[in-house]
């Protein structure tokens, strides 16, 4: 079983951003955390890391051809107004979830509306961390 980890635009530099929202946590620590979780659950994970929209599209297309059991997607400030990622997600027949680190409906209005989310399979926002964690524990179960 092999999944891939889009993270989308500024979390490469998490652990500048405000931690009350993010958890303080770098890229690459929370990265440790999925490897650490794909190796408990046997799934092999890819990972990686956009600040470009078209790359994010172009990573997703090309997820169709190598079978990948699911995608666990933060799009970050993407999610609330990129349709072109939403039109590649769309294509895919594998489980798409959508992870925010922080709760995007408890904060400014902008990003309280998703457009990436309707096309995914489902979404976790608010859990920190752990929303990448759960995402992998229901991309196992949803392929079972
Ligand atoms: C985020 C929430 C987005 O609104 C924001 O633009 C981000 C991070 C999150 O993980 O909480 O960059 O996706």
């Amino acid at each position: 079983m092999k999944i891939l980890v889009i993270h989308g635009p500024n979390l490469n530099i998490l652990e500048k951003r405000n931690s009350s929202l993010y958890g303080g946590k770098s890229l690459e620590e929370i990265n440790k955390l999925i490897e650490a979780k794909a190796k408990d659950l046997d799934i092999e994970v890819e990972i990686f890391q956009s600040n470009f929209e078209g790359s994010i599209v172009e990573k997703i297309q090309a997820s169709i051809d190598l079978e990948y059991d699911g995608i666990i997607i933060n799009p970050a400030a993407f999610s609330h107004y990129s349709i072109a990622i939403r039109d590649a997600i769309e294509v895919l027949h594998i489980p798409v979830i959508e992870v925010h680190l922080s709760n995007i409906y408890g904060r400014e209005d902008f990003r309280s509306k998703s457009v990436i989310a309707p096309v995914c399979s489902g979404q976790i926002t608010g859990l920190g961390v752990y929303g990448y964690l759960v995402a992998m524990e229901a991309i196992k179960l949803l392929n079972k």
